[in-house]
């Protein structure tokens, strides 16, 4: 018997972080043993992967690069931490995951969403969460909570960009309703962890449907 993988997705300034925290803290309470991760990131060679990817500096990333830096980056979490956790029974929650792949690099880049999904198969052994909770808020309410000196790479994309994303995000969740549960995050952090944590123990009295 498998544990259960959360993930957490939607805009920057959107509250994921906060949010994963607060249900880890609100989880353990209830005696499951939790694993907090991120992505980019979540492993020391992850980590660093994450520093190429975020900094600012690096204008000159060809868009096949970044989606390859994130796989990389994906790969070696799945091995390392998730799927180890996921096989001991633990619950994962992840802040971000591969469908951060398919609204950022697809939805926002515009590269082939089916390739990417061949891709991000490829790097995560066809590892894909069981839940996935949507923070959505309008764009501009996500960049306005982030300094403008405080924005990685991908923070400082135009407007334009991140309306994309959001739409990507809309599309993805539609797809897949059974997975996709979406927050409302324009509210205060207390409405919103209300919801996750209904979300999460709604998920945890169901039966899985088979995959
Ligand atoms: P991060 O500092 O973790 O910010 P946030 O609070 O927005 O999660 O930055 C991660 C950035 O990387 C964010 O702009 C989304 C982007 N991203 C992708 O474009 N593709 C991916 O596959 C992942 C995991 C993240």
């Amino acid at each position: 018997m498998g544990g259960l993988f959360i993930t957490f997705e939607g805009p920057e300034g959107s509250g994921k972080s906060t949010q994963a925290r607060l249900l880890a803290e609100f989880l353990e309470r209830r005696g499951h043993t939790v694993v907090l991760t991120r992505e980019p990131g979540g492993t020391p060679i992850g980590d660093q992967i994450r520093q190429v990817l975020l900094n600012r500096t690096n204008q000159a990333m060809h868009p096949r690069t970044e989606v390859l830096l994130f796989q990389a980056s994906r790969a070696q979490h799945v091995e390392e931490l998730i799927s180890p956790a996921l096989k001991a029974g633990k619950i994962v929650i992840c802040d971000r995951y591969a469908d951060s792949t398919l609204a950022y690099q697809g939805y926002g880049r515009g590269e082939d969403v089916a390739e990417l999904r061949r891709l991000i198969d490829y790097a995560t052994g066809g590892l894909w969460p069981d839940l996935t909770l949507w923070l959505d808020l309008p764009v501009e309410a996500g960049l306005a909570r982030i300094a403008p000196d405080r924005r990685n790479r991908l923070d400082a994309e135009a407007l334009a960009f991140h309306r994309l994303v959001q739409a990507g995000y809309a599309q993805l969740a539609a797809a897949e309703p059974q997975r996709w549960v979406r927050i409302p995050a324009n509210r205060p952090q207390e409405a919103v962890q209300a919801e996750v944590r209904a979300a999460v123990l709604r998920r945890l009295t169901q039966p899985s449907p088979a995959k």
